[in-house]
């Protein structure tokens, strides 16, 4: 039995209702003109894309494993290659570059749940032929001018995994242009989501663009001849359609994320038993939000309470960073602070339809929860 919760993780029908119409019409509109299959749809809404990430160029794709996939094949990636990464982030990260047969090499995290920069340097090795920085929770990586002067020094690509991180910048320059390449998700989750699975492919590189284009199609070109080796990693025409619509809202939605996380932020720092998202720092980083990831103290039994409050959390991944996921055998990897994370995470609800009156409950169940703890403890109750 479902339970009745107060306040969703999600709540995909209600952020459908809110524009349903317009969407009802774009879908009516797809289907009449029969246009499935890489059609005008698509090239408007790479575009557009492609102006708003900052990019010369975007090319649609299935979801952002697609993109992760083709992207360090593409770059040449393969047998005997190295590719750093981090350990907490979705499977996707890391199981397109055990596909292509190189072996990913993990950097611990920092305070702010991203690669700990501080480590990449010793993580290099003359195997090393990309970095794979994980723009986590919609937050560009700390130094991420580091990443890029590092990657020079070693004549190392960096093929961002931005899936979590449209919209999001450092020092001014958006997530996904760092490198040779950003790749997105489109998943119904995410900061941009449509009806189902898409992602794509961001780069200034118009040969790379060319080839991820062919790549994407079963290796054919401009017209029918096939010219290589590909696949089918396209996305899909009607996606294209309504993620070009929602793109109009998108800057609204972000707005209403980062006004969502000022209140958490707000409310929730009264007690000194978790660690809130990075705060804004000076203006390099401009955070949009994707999720509201925190560290909690005596972790297992807040989400009780929360669940026993009507409120639905999530812990990231379902609870456990890739390296921890015994049948994918990486259990050598050792990364105190990725694994001290896991014992403390935790999301709480992060959209733009939550009202204040949800945030704010939330944020009261929270401290209501330390409350009652810290007075037992002091009583010497319990
Ligand atoms: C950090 C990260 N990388 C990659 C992916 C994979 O994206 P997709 O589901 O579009 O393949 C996700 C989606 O959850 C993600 O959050």
């Amino acid at each position: 039995m479902m339970k009745n919760y107060k306040v969703r993780y999600f709540d995909y029908p209600l952020q459908f209702r809110v524009h349903e119409a317009e969407y009802m019409e774009i879908i009516r509109d797809v289907l009449s003109r029969g246009a499935y299959i890489l059609g005008d749809d698509t090239r408007r809404f790479e575009k557009n894309l492609a102006a708003f990430t900052g990019s010369k160029y975007a090319v649609g794709v299935g979801n952002c494993t697609d993109a992760l996939l083709l992207s360090l094949y593409a770059a040449g990636i393969g047998a005997g290659d190295e590719v750093i990464t981090v350990s907490h982030t979705f499977a996707a990260t890391v199981e397109v570059i055990k596909f292509l047969g190189a072996t990913p090499v993990f950097v611990d995290i920092a305070d702010d749940h991203n690669m700990d920069v501080r480590l990449l340097e010793s993580a290099i090795t003359p195997k090393t032929k990309a970095i794979v920085p994980v723009q986590l929770n919609g937050r560009i990586c700390t130094d991420m001018d580091k990443i890029v002067d590092l990657a020079k020094k070693y004549n190392l690509l960096i093929i961002e995994d931005s899936a979590q991180a449209l919209g999001a910048s450092y020092r001014g320059k958006g997530a996904g242009t760092f490198g040779l390449a950003g790749c997105f998700s489109f998943y119904p989750a995410k900061l941009l989501g449509t009806f189902g699975d898409a992602g794509a492919i961001v780069t200034d590189d118009e040969g790379f663009a060319e080839k991820l284009m062919m790549l994407r199609n079963h290796g054919r070109g401009k017209g029918t001849d096939i010219e290589r080796w590909g696949l089918n990693c396209r996305i899909d025409n009607l996606h294209s359609a309504i993620l070009d619509y929602k793109m109009t809202l998108l800057q609204g939605w972000i707005n209403r994320r980062r006004e969502i996380a000022g209140m958490y932020n707000e409310e929730l720092s009264g007690t000194g038993e978790l660690r809130l998202p990075p705060p804004a720092d000076g203006g390099s980083h401009y955070d949009v939000f994707q999720n509201y990831e925190i560290e909690a103290e005596d972790r297992d039994n807040l989400v009780k309470y929360l669940n026993e409050m009507g409120v639905e959390i999530l812990l990231p991944w379902g609870g456990k960073a890739v390296h921890q996921f015994e049948a994918l055998g990486l259990g050598g990897v050792n990364l105190p602070r990725t694994g001290e994370l896991f014992r403390k995470v935790v999301m709480l609800p992060m959209y733009p339809e939550l009202s204040d009156s949800q945030i704010r409950y939330i944020a009261g169940v929270i401290n209501d929860f330390y409350g009652v703890r810290v007075s037992a403890v002091k009583t010497g109750a319990g």
